[in-house]
C-alpha cells in the first residue's frame, strides 16, 4: 500500500510560543495514530527550530512552506535545503498557489525547487491546480498537465509527494467533490506513470470530509491549510478512518 501523509500547512501563522501551545494539545491526540500515515507540519521558518524540538521522538514530521535551489547566496527571503535540514525538516512545499499567484513562481522554478530539495534528501511537495475560470472554460485538465510535465521533470516519483489543489477550494470552504479530486489524482497518476507516487487532495479539507477523501482509491493524503491550525481539528484529521 502506498504511503499515506497528512500534512498541515500553517502559512503565515503561529508564533514560537503559539507553536508551543499548539503541540501540547496535538501530541497526545494521536499517540495512538495508526503507523500506516505520516504525520507532517508546516510551520513558517521562524518557528522551524521550536517545532523541531518539541517532534522530537514524537510522530510529527517536519516541512518547510519553501526551498530555494542554490545551497547559498545572495537570495533574500529565501531558505537552503542545509539550513532545513540541520533542522531535521523532511518534507518541503514547492508550487502552492499562493506563491504562483503573489510571487510569479513558475513551473520551471518551482521544478528547480524541487530537484534541489530531492537531491538533498528532502521531500518535496509539489502543488498543482486549477482556477475556478479555468475548471469553467474545460482547461482544467491541460493547466494540470501542464504543471505535471513541467513541475516534475526529472524528479524521482519515489520520493515525491504532488498534491492536487484546486485553487477555487483553497481557503473557501468549498471542497471539491470527493469523486472528481480522485479522478484527477488517477490522472495525475497515469501522466506520471509511477504507480507508487503519494498523491494528496488539499482545498478545505476539515474533520467533516476526510473520511469521505481518504476512502478514495487514488487519494493517499491531504494537504490541510486553515483546518491545521486547530490541534483538535487536525488530529481528528490525522485520525482520519476509512471502511
Ligand atoms: P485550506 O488550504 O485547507 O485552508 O483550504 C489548503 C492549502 O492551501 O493547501
Amino acid at each position: 500500500m502506498r504511503r499515506r501523509v497528512i500534512a498541515g500547512n500553517w502559512k503565515m501563522h503561529m508564533t514560537c510560543a503559539q507553536a508551543r501551545d499548539y503541540m501540547g494539545e496535538f501530541l497526545p491526540l494521536i499517540e495512538a495514530t495508526p503507523d500506516d500515515r505520516h504525520v507532517v507540519l508546516a510551520p513558517p521558518f521562524t518557528a522551524i527550530s521550536t517545532m523541531a524540538g518539541l517532534a522530537d521522538g514524537s510522530r510529527v514530521q517536519l516541512a518547510s512552506q519553501n526551498v530555494h535551489w542554490q545551497s547559498e547566496g545572495a537570495f533574500t527571503a529565501e531558505i537552503s535545503a542545509e539550513m532545513l535540514l540541520e533542522h531535521k525538516v523532511r518534507y518541503t512545499i514547492v508550487g502552492h498557489s499562493e506563491p504562483r499567484k503573489y510571487f510569479s513562481e513558475s513551473d520551471e522554478q518551482i521544478n528547480q525547487r524541487a530537484r534541489c530539495a530531492q537531491a538533498n534528501g528532502l521531500i518535496p511537495i509539489v502543488c498543482v491546480g486549477e482556477s475556478d475560470q479555468q475548471r469553467e472554460r474545460g482547461e482544467a485538465e491541460r493547466v494540470i498537465r501542464r504543471q505535471i510535465e513541467q513541475g516534475l521533470e526529472g524528479l524521482d516519483a519515489n520520493r515525491l509527494v504532488v498534491a492536487y489543489e484546486p485553487i477555487w477550494a483553497i481557503g473557501t470552504g468549498k471542497t471539491c467533490e470527493a469523486s472528481e479530486a480522485n479522478r484527477i489524482c488517477g490522472l495525475i497518476r497515469s501522466w506520471v506513470g509511477a504507480m507508487d507516487l503519494v498523491i494528496q487532495y488539499g482545498g478545505s479539507v476539515k474533520p467533516a470530509n476526510i473520511d469521505e477523501l481518504m476512502a478514495m482509491s487514488d487519494i493517499d493524503g491531504v494537504l490541510v491549510g486553515g483546518a491545521s491550525l486547530k490541534p483538535d481539528g487536525f488530529a481528528r484529521i490525522a485520525n482520519y478512518q476509512t471502511p
